[in-house]
């Protein structure tokens, strides 16, 4: 096992999200989400699955903490699903739904774990949805805000972070740009306008819970990857550049730099943001972030000549992501170099893999492998002096993986989703004695 070279109070945690985990989609007065209907569309998710049981977390979540507490992990990261606390996503506020985020909070400072919250990880009211098009709509970003203010008075005084919005991108241009995930559209005008909402609700909330006095450290998570060009020909790097500009520029400049990326602003032309740029969104979109979360799983590759991606020298995961540790160093350290960063922390990384339950063991040597690969970039680019204060697994167990459904496990910990049972994986037990390692490495400093 290596040593990683981190601060003595780094944060190691693991990461999960509502939909993905809780399933008791009908329960104690919760609303529908888009992706209740998104999965009911024919060949929208493979197999037709959804997230009605997923693995069952809301009856399960203290089984779920101690599963957490036995790995020793310092923090949990989790989302709040919105419909599941204002059913409408607008007016009431359903205290059978906050009652249950009570419940998990407390019960993780109980095992000395601290929360750290994400207020949207995709799984919109679908009232908003069906009545105004969602994030298409600039109200829905003030709709957003007086939720975060009622998780903030709620939870804000015991969560160790809040979180706005989970990867904007995915919800912009995979809900809306390829139509991939919920609500399905395909219109990049769409995706440009949803984008800029939820950067401007992002904003909002951060106004409002500051104006509430919540003391919990505020920000956003992002998915980033550097992006590389099939070739080092002009063509496929200026590709490169602009996949960039789309991906990555396109969240860190509004909120860094009070703009979008003149690169990638031409390439939308008229589908672009600017007829719901309304004057004075950027000042709020940029209000200073206590700390940036990134989701590393990839590089990107891009390619006007129209070359394949090379062959990947450590090979893909089960998604046919390629698997790219040094893209972590490699984004850091530029983030780093072009932008003034508040604290990072890698709210998210890991890899699907084909994994077999065997006489109660799962050698998972390829996630474990995945793992220790990216926490050296990691520790790559603290040495190149980037501020990393914690790092999340994605996922404590397998999950509802989006559109490929139940098909892809990128759990620590097996889900036999017929009956139920968790098994630590050879990776959690590895993440376990990593964990216990690097504590003792710093307490002997
Ligand atoms: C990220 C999502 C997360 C999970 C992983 C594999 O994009 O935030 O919910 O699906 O990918």
């Amino acid at each position: 096992m290596s040593t990683y070279r981190f601060k003595d109070n780094f944060v190691w945690g693991v990461a999960t999200s509502s939909y993905q985990i809780e399933g008791a989609a009908l329960e104690d007065g919760r609303g529908q989400s888009i992706w209740d209907t998104f999965c009911r569309v024919p060949g929208k998710v493979v197999n037709g699955e959804n997230g009605d049981v997923a693995c069952d977390h809301y009856h399960r979540f203290e089984q779920d903490l101690d599963l957490m507490a036995d790995l020793g992990v310092d923090a949990y990261r989790f989302s709040i699903a919105w419909p599941r606390v204002q059913p409408d996503g607008r007016g009431a506020f359903n205290d059978k739904g906050i009652a249950f985020y009570d419940r998990l909070v407390d019960g993780l400072l109980k095992r000395g774990i601290q929360p750290y919250a994400t207020l949207y990880h995709w799984d919109l009211p679908l009232a908003l949805q069906e009545s105004q098009s969602g994030w298409e709509s600039r109200d829905t970003a003030y709709r957003f805000a007086d939720y975060a203010r009622r998780i903030g008075s709620a939870l804000g005084d015991r969560v160790a972070s809040i979180a706005t919005h989970n990867e904007p991108w995915c919800t912009a241009w995979l809900g809306n740009a390829t139509g991939y995930f919920a609500p399905g559209n395909a219109d990049l005008k769409k995706a440009a306008h949803v984008s800029h909402h939820l950067l401007l609700s992002h904003g909002l909330a951060l106004q409002a819970l500051r104006a509430d006095g919540v003391k919990a450290p505020l920000g956003i998570v992002l998915n980033q990857s550097p992006a590389h060009g099939a070739t080092d020909s002009p063509e496929d790097q200026a590709a490169a550049s602009l996949e960039y500009a789309k991906f990555v520029r396109w969240y860190m400049d509004p909120i860094f730099k009070g703009e979008y990326p003149e690169e990638a602003l031409q390439w939308y032309g008229e589908n672009g943001p600017q007829e719901v740029i309304r004057a004075g969104d950027f000042g709020i979109i940029g209000a200073p972030l206590d700390f940036l979360g990134i989701n590393y799983y990839t590089r990107i590759f891009a390619s006007a000549s129209g070359e394949k991606r090379p062959p990947g020298v450590l090979g893909f995961t089960d998604m046919d992501w390629e698997v790219y540790p040094q893209g972590l160093t490699e984004l850091l350290t530029g983030l780093n170099a072009e932008y003034k960063l508040p604290p990072i922390y890698i709210t998210e990384n890991g890899c699907a893999a084909k994994d077999v339950l065997d006489n109660g063991r799962v050698h998972d040597a390829d996630r474990v492998a995945f793992y220790d690969l990216h926490l050296a970039a990691l520790s790559d680019a603290v040495e190149k002096g980037v501020d990393v204060a914690g790092y999340f697994a994605w996922s404590l167990m397998d999950n509802f993986e989006w559109a490929s459904g139940y098909d892809k496990r990128f759990g620590m910990v097996y889900v036999d989703y017929e009956t139920q049972q968790r098994t630590l994986k050879d990776s959690a037990l590895w993440y376990r004695d990593m964990i216990a390692k690097h504590a003792g490495a710093a307490a002997s400093r």
